[in-house]
């Protein structure tokens, strides 16, 4: 990697805004946990956000990591002072400790664990929030800047680190090992086989074989997909454990469990974007299931690592086509390119936004993951394999073959355009098989001239070889046509989402009702902010070719053509690593004219018969339907949940709520509430509180309501019987929720009075 760098691009313009980031940051404050851990007082405060939670450490990890492959990319002399700096820094912390370990939470959750007595759950060990998880990143940091900056140091401390991990652990038997797995714990058979690499060590790629996971990785193996349910990002990074194991043992099992993993993950698990899991965990397969909480970006950061890995391992062309994939529409999408900050979720609910961390006070994983992002874009542009030289990605770039004193420079704007020139800076007369990838994208034949001639070539296993010797001066030219086409959703075919070549076009849908501003130091703060709505795509015609057109002079922005319903409407597509600050689409309700009005007949019928019937409604949450309805309220609060595009209300201790609401006084009426199947008891302020409340219809009680989970997954609604002694001769009654001490009332979503 050490020989690529880029030349001016948008991959550059992303590394340069990352760069800025970790030059910003202040290793005294990074550092300031692993002193606290030790019982030192460190130099000046922790940052915010995560930095302050249990996995607190976890950054210092990823910026080693982050800074010291910059610095091999860029060479950059600020980064290099920086990472012997915070080197010094944290050798002299771990003299502070006597076996030698560093961290930035106090050691007594391993401790616990090296007794062989411990609890133990996904996410704890220990007593401690994924303790392993978090100093994995702090092995993985000082094993880079080693290797990538030569720093000597960091692998003093990396190995005093490693030693006091294995004194700790061989007091383990097999089974406590297991059991200590079942927490998250990051990529620890990974840096284990790494140290192996670096050390030669027999006992480090021993525990690199213990720390795999044998609950997730054997039926890996054996070509089971037990993923459903999984936590994503706890298993990949043990996958790729697995492949580098293969790597440097051979042994077959673990190239199985990789390849088969990552054939499920990408062909079966993920979204359009190349980012997987929804709410952290896989969902079922074959089911991309639109949410806010979906594609968590240090997954892909993952998937990338684990599909480079297994490239090396053989080299097939469909891993730069996911890689690429990957690459363009989740990891370069994922960092603002105004501010430099990073994406945790990346939502795939139409119509959400991108919601991005703050500098000093978010630190979540993705912060970490997403700071090493911008260094690795040179990573997989090429590969080398002896004589043979692979182009992999259409980057702007350049490449030095050192042992063939060779250099040439990549000169493209793709995917701008679609061509792409090799140009052979230095050589003389030095034999090599470029193999030019032929992308997956099908649209149309790659073609490759050489010195402006035509070159007969042969296209093997995804690549276009050409074989040659080779002089200063050479160019070779590369077209590799691209279009617009769609592709439908796993689950649904009436979704879909639209690409020109490997770029997923978004609908870029501005800034209605946009929150205030969209970089948070929490990310899950504008989950339910409210949605706008997002046009249907309707048309007879299924060549989207014919209906979706580039905007001239306006480089990869596409129009519709005024298919958007409801209202004619034309819709504006960009791509979604340039879509920021602005509500976007990835998916579409996409069909015929025909499939249309049968779509909407069925959305209508529901809602129609129910609205034949309503005399009043009151939606909660929505400020003017609750004054006109003259609301009373006490301890109660409402809030707005996405995914059903729907306001709620709730009240807590001897809390109620209550609305005036028109009935007719000669006719029997009903009370029809809508609540959320998912609502269920909540633990607040160290005390369990269940959802159990009464309706009362001017002061009488009608009903009684206990909420536990009801109908998972879905809104549901129930109809109250109103006694029509209590509307005889009215006009409006008021309807209340209320609840006892220690009790919820609600949430309740919508609220009619029907005959
Ligand atoms: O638990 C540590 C990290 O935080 C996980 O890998 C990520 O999914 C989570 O949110
Ligand atoms: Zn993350």
């Amino acid at each position: 990697m050490a020989n690529v760098t880029l030349l001016d691009g948008i991959f550059k313009e992303s590394q340069e805004k990352g760069m800025e980031y970790l030059i910003y940051l202040d290793v005294d404050r990074l550092v300031a946990p692993c002193y606290e851990a030790a019982g030192e007082t460190p130099k000046k405060p922790t940052y915010g956000g995560w930095e302050t939670r249990g996995i607190r450490g976890h950054s210092i990890g990823h910026w080693l990591s982050a800074a010291s492959t910059m610095y091999s990319v860029t060479m950059d002399e600020r980064l290099k002072e920086k990472l012997t700096y915070a080197i010094d820094e944290l050798a002299h912390i771990q003299s502070f400790d006597k076996d030698g370990y560093v961290s930035g939470f106090p050691r007594t959750c391993f401790d616990n664990v090296f007794s062989g007595s411990f609890e133990v759950d996904h996410f704890s060990l220990g007593g401690s929030w994924v303790p392993w998880y978090s100093i994995h990143k702090i092995y993985a940091g000082l094993i880079d800047t080693y290797q990538l900056t030569g720093n000597q140091k960091a692998l003093t401390i990396v190995t005093r680190l490693a030693d006091w991990a294995r004194k700790g652990l061989s007091q383990l038997n097999d089974e406590q090992f297991q059991k200590m797995l079942i927490c998250e714990h990051g990529g620890m058979n990974e840096v284990f086989v790494d140290l192996y690499k670096i050390t030669e060590n027999i006992a480090y790629l021993e525990l690199a074989k213990r720390f795999c996971h044998k609950a997730v990785l054997d039926p890996l193996a054996r070509g089971l997909d037990n993923l459903e349910g999984k936590h994503a990002n706890t298993q990949i990074p043990k996958v790729i454990g697995a492949a580098k194991l293969y790597e440097v043992t051979g042994e077959k099992q673990y190239k199985d469990m990789a390849e088969f993993f990552w054939n499920q993950v990408t062909k079966h698990r993920s979204y359009v974007i190349g980012g997987n899991s929804i709410g952290e965990h896989f969902g079922p397969e074959d089911k991309e299931e639109l949410g806010v909480t979906t594609t968590e970006t240090c997954n892909t950061y993952n998937m990338l690592k684990l599909t480079e890995c297994l490239f090396r391992i053989s080299q097939k062309v469909e891993y730069i086509d996911y890689y690429e994939k990957a690459l363009y529409n989740h990891i370069l999408a994922s960092q603002d390119p105004d501010t430099g900050m990073k994406t945790y979720f990346v939502s795939t609910q139409p119509g959400h936004f991108k919601v991005y961390c703050t500098p000093d006070q978010s630190f979540w994983c993705c912060t970490g993951t997403g700071m090493e992002n911008p260094a690795r874009y040179t990573k997989n542009i090429y590969y080398q394999n002896g004589d043979e030289l692979f182009v992999n990605l259409f980057i702007a770039s350049q490449i030095s073959l050192a042992e063939k004193k060779m250099s040439i420079k990549q000169l493209t704007v793709f995917p701008e355009s679609d061509r792409t020139q090799l140009v052979v800076e230095q050589a003389e007369s030095v034999h090599l098989t470029f193999q030019i990838r032929v992308p997956n994208w099908n649209s149309g034949p790659v073609t490759v001239t050489v010195n402006q001639k035509d070159k007969h070539t042969t296209t093997k296993n995804g690549y276009i070889t050409l074989e040659g010797k080779w002089n200063k001066g050479d160019i070779i030219d590369i077209k590799v046509p691209m279009e617009v086409y769609t592709s439908p959703m796993k689950q649904d075919p009436t979704k879909a989402a639209i690409l020109y070549g490997p770029i997923v076009l978004a609908g870029a849908l501005g800034t209605e009702k946009f929150p205030e501003t969209d970089i948070m130091d929490d990310h899950l703060k504008l989950n339910n902010h409210p949605l706008i709505d997002v046009p249907d795509l309707i048309t007879d015609d299924m060549d989207v070719r014919n209906w979706v057109k580039p905007v001239e002079g306006e480089s990869l922005t596409f129009k519709t053509d005024s298919i958007g319903q409801p209202g004619n409407k034309q819709v504006t597509l960009i791509p979604f690593y340039k879509l920021h600050h602005q509500r976007y689409t990835l998916y579409w309700n996409m069909m015929s004219h025909t499939m249309y009005q049968t779509y909407l007949t069925e959305k209508r019928k529901k809602t129609d018969f129910l609205n034949r019937v309503t005399l009043d409604a009151v939606k909660p949450n929505e400020q003017q339907p609750e004054v006109e309805h003259s609301i009373k309220k006490h301890n109660s609060r409402s809030g707005y949940v996405n995914l059903y595009n729907c306001g709620w209300r709730e009240s807590v201790n001897k809390g109620f709520f209550s609305y005036e609401m028109k009935v007719s006084n000669d006719t029997q009426m009903y009370l029809f509430v809508t609540y959320n199947g998912d609502d269920t008891d909540r633990h607040m302020d160290g005390k369990m509180y269940v959802r159990e409340f009464d309706i009362f219809i001017d002061g009488t009680a009608i009903a009684h309501q206990v909420l536990k989970k009801n109908k998972p997954g879905e809104l549901f609604s129930v109809c109250y019987e109103i006694p029509m002694s209590l509307t005889e001769g009215k006009e409006t009654v008021e309807v209340k929720f209320a609840s006892e001490e220690g009790k919820i009332a609600g949430g309740v979503y919508e609220i009619r009075i029907v005959n």
